[in-house]
């Protein structure tokens, strides 16, 4: 019994030993796609240490402290000079006194907490659209909004810049992904007059301002296609909020238009707003689609409340003191 017993420990033993080889090896060819080790290598090679998470001693704003020394800081997204303002501290202790870090649960299951529906309402009111649902990470929100949505009959066009969690998104859905190149309104309208009618449900995915290259897309243009060829629209602001637009509105407001000719207005809560988390604002039946169903909302945790004070209390900041849009533009 004895004997038989540390024989099949053994055998467990091998197997989870030859398990973990298999494993490994398979890990190393497949870690000889990702690019990092190589960007580190070239930075050793200029002189420089590991670029890569590289560890700041105070809030990340246009200058920062690494060991002691200070910098400017390019890899920020502060458009506004906001984060760690004193206001945002003093709301996110009381919140944080009040309801604790956490949500606790996903909000469906778990219930909400104040600070949840009133950043919401603010946000769908900055937009002047009907509601507006916010998820614990912008790259989710958009992963889960598009994935949710869409399906195998549907169609998702996308400009070819796209961020990559809009591609993320429309992978996950099952529908057939259009690449349009960047910014290339003509480009488009030839995919959706060759492929539109092949589907049932499409959406044209874009962003506000495109980080990398600073450039905007043809919005009026944009809309004019969707609705010429029966698609949703959706425009992700994570850069475009706070950022452009006489007040920081976003591209709404430097286009002028209509903000209910695009479906769904996406954003981070990342950059201009100075929290984490994104949303979807919009008509209240997609906004409650998403909420009774989108994977990323009703699987996920909800928003830490004090998060959603600080975002709703940046986004206050903002519209209180224009001048700090007008500042980034005259930069
Ligand atoms: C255009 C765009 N969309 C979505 C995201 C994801 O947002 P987050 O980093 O807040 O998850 C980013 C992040 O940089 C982005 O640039």
């Amino acid at each position: 019994m004895k004997n038989n017993h540390s024989c099949q420990a053994g055998s467990t033993a091998d197997q989870h030993a030859v398990a973990q080889e298999g494993g490994a090896s398979s890990f190393n060819r497949m870690r000889s796609k990702l690019s990092f080790e190589r960007m580190v290598e070239m930075a050793s090679h200029m002189g420089m240490e590991n670029p890569l998470f590289v560890s700041h001693e105070r809030a990340a704003k246009a200058t920062t402290l690494i060991n002691g020394k200070e910098y400017i800081n390019f890899s920020t997204y502060d458009y506004l000079d906001i984060n760690a303002h004193p206001e945002i501290t003093a709301a996110v202790t009381e919140t944080a006194a009040l309801f604790g870090t956490s949500a606790g649960a996903s909000r469906l299951v778990g219930g909400e907490r104040p600070p949840h529906r009133e950043l919401e309402r603010a946000l769908a009111e900055l937009y002047e659209v009907e509601d507006c649902i916010i998820y614990v990470s912008g790259h989710a929100a958009n992963v889960s909004t598009l994935g949710f949505m869409f399906g195998q009959r549907d169609a998702i066009f996308h400009d070819g810049l796209a961020h990559n969690s809009l591609v993320q998104g429309a992978r996950l859905s099952g529908a057939t992904r259009y690449s349009y190149a960047h910014n290339d309104c003509d480009a488009l309208e030839e995919m959706l007059k060759a492929h539109r009618s092949n589907h049932k449900y499409a959406v044209i995915a874009t962003e506000g301002l495109f980080s990398m290259d600073g450039n905007i897309p043809d919005l009026p243009r944009l809309i004019e296609l969707k609705k010429q060829y029966d698609c949703m629209l959706l425009v992700d602001e994570a850069h475009s909020l706070g950022v452009l637009g006489r007040t920081g509105r976003g591209a709404r407001e430097y286009y002028g238009i209509d903000p209910t000719d695009v479906d769904m207005w996406m954003s981070t809560l990342s950059k201009a707003m100075c929290g984490c988390g994104g949303f979807i604002a919009g008509r209240h039946d997609v906004v409650k689609f998403l909420k009774y169903g989108s994977p990323g909302f009703v699987f996920s945790v909800g928003m830490p409340p004090v998060i959603a004070t600080a975002c709703r209390k940046a986004l206050e900041i903002m519209l209180r003191e224009p001048e700090r849009v007008h500042k980034l533009q005259n930069i």
